[in-house]
């Protein structure tokens, strides 16, 4: 069978971005079979006892409860399961000050099915023929942003400004506001914060200066906020998410130990729930309704937000330091490297300034000593400008034990001392 593909057709089995690189990973490990490699690849978060005992009471509890057959046997509301919706805005109210009623929020089966919608709702072609963008206003950011446009061309990311401290070997990415240009045809604005790769968190100021550059235009501010507090909480440094107006506030519970269930949750005003609604109507009727219900007894237990504080965020920021202090340590001290600073999520991410080879050799390289992290070019989706930084940097995932990853940085600044070693002779 060799099925005609549509346009979109071809575009959506395409393997684009880090999935192409995944694919790698997954045959390097299998043709190693034997080969003992530190994998520090993935995204998928480690299963944390702690959190796994959570979703089996709230799941015990389930079965127990008259409601289980609700649950299970039975369509439900497109907009999603009632007393998740209400468990999170009376959390929400609470914890932020806020006035939200069920329709300021949507459930989605997983965020990234969330983007899909707002990126298609509200970016490419308009029925007058105008392209509405879909704007990345900082580069690098979630790879997964790169599949989700219908209309790939509406996509455009925006290179950052660099704040480094060559000192400390530090650096930090802020949006560029001399560049960033959100207009009348923009259609929506999405970052993540913390961000995936880098572990950047955009501060208030930036975000609040982002959300009102697109207000005069009613443009939706999607703020991927999968790492964000209150859960899973995976924020390493201080921030307050940021709501009302334009913005709305997108969450994930798949690094809060859900990601097998799927759970994505928009809040917002009540203009673009429905919108995203209509469209989630059309594409699946509604999530699946297990998980909401579980997540609906974490919420209202106050459990879910406790468990994050006390265990997720902790055990993932131990990670981070266990890797910066072996960099630290391990880094010849005149090689120009660079870490981002680690404000949140569950990734490192290291610029490896004038590296004389690109980041997919890099990586190949690092893969003959036993060690898999993903090269930086795949999370710049968008950003059609060429850019030597781009084929600077990699995304260390810290889902490692602490004696992998301090094993696996100390192999890496080999790598590095002996690649930079021709250039330094040259030069
Ligand atoms: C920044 C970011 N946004 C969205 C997603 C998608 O998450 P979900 O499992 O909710 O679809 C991920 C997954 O890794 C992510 O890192």
């Amino acid at each position: 069978m060799n099925p005609a593909l549509t346009k979109i057709g071809a575009q959506m089995s395409n393997l684009t971005g880090v999935r192409a690189i995944m694919k790698d990973i997954i045959e390097t490990l299998k043709a190693g079979a034997g080969q003992e490699f530190i994998n520090l690849s993935a995204g998928n978060p480690l299963i944390l006892p702690e959190v796994e005992q959570l979703w089996r009471d709230c799941t015990a509890e389930l079965l127990a409860s008259s409601e289980y057959g609700e649950v299970v046997c039975r369509y439900g509301s497109s907009q999603g399961y009632a007393p998740l919706i209400e468990a999170i805005a009376h959390d929400f109210n609470n914890r932020y000050g806020l006035n939200l009623s069920d329709r300021n929020i949507l459930i989605t089966p997983g965020s990234q099915s969330l983007y899909f919608y707002a990126a298609n709702a509200f970016g490419g072609y308009t029925s007058n023929g105008d392209i509405k963008q879909i704007v990345l206003p900082l580069s690098p950011d979630y790879t997964g942003y790169g599949g989700v446009c219908l209309e790939p061309e509406a996509l455009i990311a925006y290179k950052p400004t660099l704040d480094i401290d060559v000192e400390a070997h530090r650096f930090k990415y802020r949006p560029d506001f001399s560049q960033l240009s959100i207009t009348e045809s923009t259609g929506c604005v999405i970052f993540s914060r913390p961000c995936n790769p880098t572990g950047n968190v955009l501060t208030q100021d930036e975000v609040k200066k982002i959300a009102a550059l697109a207000a005069p235009h009613d443009i939706p501010v999607l703020i991927d906020s999968a790492y964000a507090p209150p859960f899973p909480a995976l924020n390493f440094t201080e921030m307050t998410p940021v709501f009302g107006g334009n913005i709305l506030h997108c969450m994930s519970l798949s690094k809060a130990g859900l990601p097998g269930e799927r759970i994505g949750i928009a809040i917002g005003d009540e203009s673009m729930i429905q919108a995203l609604e209509c469209f989630q109507t059309n594409l699946c009727i509604h999530p699946s309704r297990y998980g909401q219900a579980i997540a609906a007894s974490a919420i209202n237990s106050g459990a879910l937000a406790q468990i994050a504080e006390a265990v997720i965020r902790p055990f993932y920021q131990k990670k981070f330091s266990v890797l910066e202090n072996t960099l630290d340590a391990a880094m010849p001290e005149d090689l120009p490297w660079f870490l981002h600073r680690g404000e949140g999520a569950i990734f490192a991410w290291l610029w490896l300034q004038d590296l004389p080879i690109t980041d997919w050799e890099f990586y190949q390289e690092l893969k003959q000593v036993g060690v898999i992290v993903v090269p930086g070019s795949s999370f710049f989706p968008g950003l059609r400008e060429q850019w030597q930084h781009k084929h600077q940097c990699l995304r260390i995932s810290l889902t490692g034990s602490d004696e992998e990853i301090a094993i696996a940085m100390q192999r890496l600044a080999q790598v590095a001392a002996q690649v930079y070693q021709p250039a330094v002779v040259n030069a």
